[in-house]
């Protein structure tokens, strides 16, 4: 017998007593490794929906609902296994937002499990000596992290909503995944080995776990396996979250803390707890927004975007005409004017939540609004209220009660800190590099951000990601988000704007390409070949500057349609999937 037979028999074995009843195409009880299907993009079903990242986890999500789960349930495995075959974003090492709504409309909440400051950080850490912003000391390494809030997050929504009540049953996908191991996609293999020579870097002791081998690099096809991360997860399905925050793998992360110089200590991760908060709640043009509150930026800026489309017409603009974008263009500089300014995390900055979604001071915004010509950033500052990775993944789940799931999460950066935690496994996020490290100083994602997002210990940093339902006439319509950083906003911005502005259907308006502007720097990121030729002439007499990139957001969309069938859809612009029936 092989080695490769002996060691899927060693699976088996030493999974068969808690396997769940997870019997589907890809059967995670058959010892894996498991094969990577191709990802569908669109699906028209009649109960239930899941729209995520990969394939695989949406599988996951699938048969969870099928087994009688709900979308939190579902929410719960899908989390899981995205920490296993999606480790640029998926995590247990991050954090994230939940919007959640129940079928008959009667509960609507919110949970934060935002990474938080570890108690030892500090205001001034990312500065060196002259008082200038160390990017790399915010960005990768063990200094970089934040305490994760993923495990716990999944745990209160376990406690609150779950239908299914049987956590071994959510966890046990993941431990499988990672035990037997999963066939990668392409992307995933260059993404891999483009940031081999960060993994290694900035590991302390555990710098092989996601590289192939020494002179080898990924291909599509090799069969990633994870061992640690496995016993990692196993510890999370028996002890809930005393088997993250506590015990072994606490010990572990300390360790790492230790040796590569960072702050997070047992007592940090023995306090971390997820919040749930107040939606942000508002409406445009007759639909229901459910978004997400701060330390997210994401649900109030979103709204400021469609009360400025609902008093300025933009269902009159045609669809990427230069009029349309030039509106849409000043609409997000000012909002990120506000962002930078007003923004930080809510328990220990005062957002000035009235002011900032009051509809006279978002309209009063516009009054400088010249629709011949941009107006130069600089000139546009946060307004005067009375008082007042890139990379993450989104999940959009409907179950079989109209249940659904908004959770957008993330590691910040792809690979995180590129930090793989010693002996667990699992890479920790950099999500201090969003703190302001310096006021007017720009992060990662070029957004610069204010004394209300400076670094404090315990607080959280701030943040676009915008998961959100959309409602109508009580009822569900759209479930949808995003990764992206600050494109989050926009983004979702444009997919909602394009199915009720411009009668898209979810497919359209999801694979439509995107654009997005953000006060500064002050040029609009435009999609390769993303607006009309004349468009984009057309808007540079007007001063707009263009930068090309490469694609804006993995928008995953689940729309309700008038017949009450479910259009879910996946993001075409890499390997997400949607699951239905
Ligand atoms: N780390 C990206 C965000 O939270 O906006």
């Amino acid at each position: 017998m092989g080695k490769f037979n002996i060691f899927l028999l060693a699976g088996l074995f030493f999974f068969t007593s808690a396997q769940p009843n997870l019997k589907a195409k890809n059967n995670f009880e058959d010892g894996g490794p498991y094969k990577t299907p191709k990802s569908v993009k669109s699906i028209n079903v009649n109960k239930a929906a899941v729209s995520c990242g990969h394939p695989l986890a949406a599988k996951v999500g699938l048969e969870i609902i099928k087994q009688g789960g709900n979308a939190i349930d579902a929410s719960i495995a899908v989390q899981m296994a995205l920490a296993v075959v999606y480790p640029r974003a998926g995590n247990i090492g991050g954090g994230g937002f939940l919007v959640y709504r129940s079928g008959d409309g009667k509960l609507v909440n919110t949970l934060d499990f935002r990474e938080r400051a570890a108690s030892g950080a500090s205001r001034d850490m990312y500065l060196d000596e002259k008082g200038n912003v160390v990017a790399e000391r915010s960005q990768r390494g063990a200094l970089a992290s934040g305490v994760p809030g993923t495990v716990d997050g999944c745990y209160q929504m376990f406690l609150k909503y779950s239908k299914l009540k049987n956590w071994k049953k959510l966890i046990q996908p993941a431990v499988n995944l990672a035990y037997n191991g999963f066939t990668i996609t392409e992307a995933e293999a260059k993404r891999l080995n483009d940031a081999r020579a960060s993994f290694v870097k900035f590991s302390t002791v555990d710098k092989t776990a996601l590289i192939k081998g020494e002179k080898e690099v990924w291909k599509e096809g090799d069969v990633l396996i994870q061992k640690d991360l496995a016993y990692v997860l196993k510890d999370i399905r028996d002890k809930n979250v005393e088997g993250f925050y506590g015990g072994k793998t606490a010990g572990l992360i300390v360790a790492e803390m230790k040796r590569g110089k960072g702050l997070i200590t047992l007592a940090d991760l023995k306090n971390y707890k997820s919040v749930w908060r107040k939606p942000t709640l508002g409406t445009y043009r007759g639909y229901g927004i459910i978004g997400m509150p701060p330390p997210s930026s994401g649900g109030v800026g979103l709204m400021q975007m469609l009360t400025l489309s609902e008093k300025f017409l933009l269902k009159d603009k045609p669809f990427h005409s230069a009029e349309a974008v030039h509106f849409i263009v000043e609409a997000e500089r000012r909002v990120f004017a506000d962002r930078a300014t007003h923004f930080g995390d809510g328990d220990f900055y005062k957002v000035p939540m009235r002011g900032l979604l009051d509809k006279n001071y978002i309209i009063g915004r516009f009054s400088d609004f010249d629709a011949n010509r941009a107006t130069p950033s600089k000139l546009v500052k946060a307004g005067e209220l009375a008082q007042v990775s890139e990379q993450t993944t989104h999940i959009s789940i409907v179950d079989a009660q109209g249940d659904a799931a908004s959770i957008t999460t993330t590691l910040n950066d792809n690979y995180g800190c590129r930090t793989i935690v010693g002996g667990a496994g699992f890479i920790l996020n950099n999500e201090m590099d969003d703190f302001s490290a310096k006021p007017g100083v720009p992060n990662l994602y070029g957004a610069i951000g204010g004394e209300a997002n400076a670094i404090q210990p315990l607080k959280r940093p701030l943040s676009s990601m915008s998961p959100t339902i959309v409602t109508k006439d009580g009822k569900l319509f759209m479930v949808v988000g995003t990764p992206g950083g600050t494109t989050i906003m926009t983004s979702v911005f444009q997919v909602i704007t394009n199915v009720i502005d411009y009668n898209m259907s979810a497919t359209e308006a999801t694979q439509a390409p995107r654009f997005h502007s953000q006060w500064m720097p002050d040029v609009v990121m435009i999609e390769k070949g993303g607006l009309p030729e004349l468009t984009i002439a057309a808007l540079k007499q007007k001063g707009h500057a263009f930068v090309e990139r490469g694609t804006i957001g993995l928008v995953e969309t689940i729309l309700v349609k008038s017949n009450g069938t479910l259009e879910a859809v996946a993001d075409k612009r890499s390997d997400d999937d949607v699951e239905g029936y």
